[in-house]
């Protein structure tokens, strides 16, 4: 793809999925990758990556569970004066299938929001100066569209749904409160793509998904923040 300069990116969730994707491709494009995985133990495909001369060894392997904001914060005292042009926030958790209306579970749905929604910000939070000092100054959320409530018509699928809403309301307050700092932020749907929440019908691979949501940010303008994008660049509604 071409484009400007590489810069460097820190990608949550990248044990598998999306995620994984997006680490390898930013790192065969140049980019400086710090990928972060819940389980960096088990992460075998992105310990290749990190090894592949495709890659550059430009990738390094971070473990963090988005959920703890003390290694969220550490993290990033860690990356003091390390520039981040692009914080992509990806780790996401769909929550227990079988959790249908009459059977929903209040502290599911708590572990679901707090890596869903809260992490998201508690991230663009401890990384803001970081990706204020970068030349792109792009945070951003890959939500999904079960979070709009525009186009939500079959109803269902309440813990997912919710919990990326809010994680829609959160890009949109971050685009309103960063834009003095210059830092843009958009949320993403990647489309329905292959991954373990995705399932396997899913319509995208992985591959083609990261391609497409790597355009899209190739294009960001400060005028598309606080903006819903599809992998292919339309707006989505909220
Ligand atoms: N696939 C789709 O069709 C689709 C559609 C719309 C939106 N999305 C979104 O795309 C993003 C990536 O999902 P995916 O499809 O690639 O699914 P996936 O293969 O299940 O990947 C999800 C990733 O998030 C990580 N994660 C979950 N909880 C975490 C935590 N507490 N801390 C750190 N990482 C955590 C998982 O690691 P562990 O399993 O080790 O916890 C895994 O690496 C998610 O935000 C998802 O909601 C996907």
């Amino acid at each position: 793809m071409a484009g400007r300069e590489p810069g460097t990116i820190l990608i949550t969730g990248t044990d598998r999925g999306i995620g994984l994707e997006a680490a390898r491709q930013y790192a065969e494009a140049g980019w400086r990758v710090v990928a972060c995985a819940h389980h960096p133990e088990t992460a075998l495909q992105l310990k290749k990556a990190a090894e592949s001369a495709d890659s550059g060894r430009r990738l390094r392997i971070v473990g963090l569970d988005v959920t703890d904001s003390s290694a969220i914060q550490a993290l990033a005292r860690e990356l003091e004066g390390q520039p981040i042009d692009l914080l992509l926030n990806n780790a996401g958790l769909y929550g227990p299938k079988q959790l249908t209306f009459g059977f929903l579970d209040a502290e599911e749905w708590i572990r679901v929001f707090r890596v869903n929604t809260l992490a998201p910000l508690l991230m663009a939070q401890a990384f803001t100066t970081h990706v204020a000092q970068s030349r792109r100054k792009i945070i951003a959320v890959i939500s999904s569209l079960m979070g709009s409530l525009g186009n939500n018509i079959s109803g269902g699928h309440y813990i997912y749904r919710t919990t990326k809403a809010g994680a829609n309301m959160v890009v949109r307050s971050l685009a309103v409160d960063l834009r003095p700092l210059g830092i843009i932020v958009v949320a993403l749907n990647p489309g329905w793509v292959r991954t373990d929440i995705g399932g396997p019908h899913a319509l995208l691979s992985t591959q083609d998904s990261v391609l497409g949501l790597r355009q899209v940010l190739e294009r960001i303008t400060p005028q598309k923040s606080g903006l819903f994008l599809d992998h292919d660049g339309e707006m989505l509604p909220w």
